[in-house]
């Protein structure tokens, strides 16, 4: 860690001397009070659960500032990438630190696709599932059976088995949501095809069969592009604070991975798109447009348990960037496929505008998140729901890579081990069982 840019005191009410601690200044975005020392000095702990002011590492891949509603990936901000980059360079970006030139471009996208094939054993570990599990239970156990596969790379202290495992995953991960998906279905598996694109080669592996030719959509192509750049990295979230933390024991890439697609399930986190299309369905069903207001009571009383899904964001306390183009891409689709009427676009319009005016939403500042129109986009692609969280870890892959490599190469890495404030029973002494 850098010199401390200043310092600041932390004084007791109860006459323990006050201490010194260090801060320092990232490049942007708040300064962090360094506390490792704390416990050494004054014996006591510091107190956030959920890290609502914990900064877990230092990190220079991605930023939000969730005020003014940025995000920048290695100081890109998401619009540009979203308008200018495909998904590979953005990897390629979070992975290496910077965007492709055209060698490093073609150099990058041949090493991906010479990957996305997968070990032909996996398919048979994978018919040891229930067809009607859910696919990111599914997903779950063959990132953590890539470990199992691919002994060659399990070392994650050695950079180069860092490399090529990184590489791996993300060329492999869209094989793998695709044979989840084809073992549900019960439809043949489409091995992958090297002269498509990464987000062509996923469309056709999930919606091609061996029956005959299939016709990627350029459309759709690079709307499922633009969903996988959207949502390639999110800084310390809790899959990704789960990466790092699992990969701390110094487990290999693939097990802390599959930590990462485990977090990610949650529909407090990953499974929030499918939790918001099933909301919108689910109102559409009772009444649609009709019954908003009722619904919109609901959300708003606490003690019903409903939330508005796709609503709220722990960082973003202004609009989600991501959602303003997921938004735009969802528009694109709907023109594309002829389905500019979808009822469930018009519902979630009409939530969206209800909630912004709302004092319920306005006062807590809960703005839509990326999920909000990401669901409608791919239901529109033919996804189907339980495939949604899927879809996000697939693109999350990269970003969790990329977060648990810089995590290693930190000098200043341990293992993670946060402490506690206990407030349970004091020591006592075990009586005989007759006597309890
Ligand atoms: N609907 C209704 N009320 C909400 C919502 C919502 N979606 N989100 C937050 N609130 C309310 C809370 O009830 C709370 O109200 P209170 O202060 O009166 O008690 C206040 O807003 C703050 O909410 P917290 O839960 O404390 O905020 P936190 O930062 O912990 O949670 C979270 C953020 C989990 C995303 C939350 O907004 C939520 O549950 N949203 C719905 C799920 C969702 O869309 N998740 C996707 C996140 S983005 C992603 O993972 C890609």
């Amino acid at each position: 860690m850098k010199q401390a840019d200043n310092k600041a005191t932390l004084s007791f009410s109860n006459g323990t001397p006050s201490i010194d601690l260090p801060v320092y200044q990232g490049s942007i975005g708040p300064d962090v009070i360094d506390i490792r020392k704390l416990y050494g000095q004054t014996g006591m702990f510091t107190y956030d659960p959920g890290f609502l002011s914990t900064a877990s590492c230092q990190s220079a891949i991605t930023y939000i500032d969730g005020d003014k509603g940025e995000l920048l990936y290695r100081g890109y901000p998401i619009e540009q990438l979203a308008a200018q980059c495909d998904f590979l360079e953005t990897c390629h970006l979070l992975l290496y630190g910077d965007l492709p030139n055209v060698q490093q471009k073609a150099d990058f996208n041949k090493r991906v696709i010479n990957h996305t094939m997968v070990n032909e054993q996996l398919q048979f570990f994978l018919r040891g599932f229930r067809r009607d599990a859910h696919p990111m239970a599914v997903i779950t156990g063959l990132v953590g059976a890539m470990s199992a596969f691919y002994h060659d790379s399990t070392d994650i202290n050695n950079p180069e088995h860092r490399e090529i495992s990184a590489i791996r995953l993300i060329a492999k991960m869209p094989t793998l949501v695709s044979l989840a998906y084809k073992y549900k279905m019960g439809q043949p598996y489409m091995y992958p095809r090297n002269e498509l694109s990464y987000s062509g080669n996923f469309l056709r592996m999930m919606f091609g069969t061996p029956c005959e030719d299939y016709q990627v959509n350029p459309v759709l192509e690079r709307a499922l592009d633009r969903i996988f750049i959207l949502h390639a990295d999110h800084e310390q979230n809790a899959s990704t604070s789960t990466v790092r933390l699992c990969g701390s024991s110094g487990t290999n890439p693939f097990a802390a991975i599959a930590a990462g697609v485990a977090c990610l399930w949650g529909p407090a986190h990953g499974g929030a798109n499918e939790a918001c299309l099933n909301m919108l369905e689910g109102l559409q069903a009772n009444g649609g447009a009709e019954k908003v207001g009722e619904f919109m009571n609901q959300v708003k009383d606490k003690n019903s348990g409903v939330r508005l899904m796709g609503f709220g964001h722990r960082v973003y306390k202004n609009y989600d960037p991501r959602a303003k183009l997921m938004q735009d891409t969802c528009k694109e689709v709907l023109a594309e496929l002829g389905l500019e009427k979808d009822p469930l676009f018009k519902l979630a319009m009409a939530l969206e505008k209800i909630a912004l005016e709302d004092d319920y939403f306005v006062q807590r500042k809960l703005y839509p998140n990326v999920d909000f129109y990401s669901g409608i986009v791919q239901r529109a692609i033919g996804i189907p729901v339980n495939m949604f969280t899927g879809i996000f870890a697939l693109a999350r892959t990269v970003g969790w890579i990329a977060q648990l490599n810089e995590m290693i190469g930190d000098p200043e890495y341990k293992i993670g081990r946060p402490r506690q404030l206990f407030t349970g029973s004091k020591r006592r002494e075990v009586s005989p069982i007759s006597q309890r």
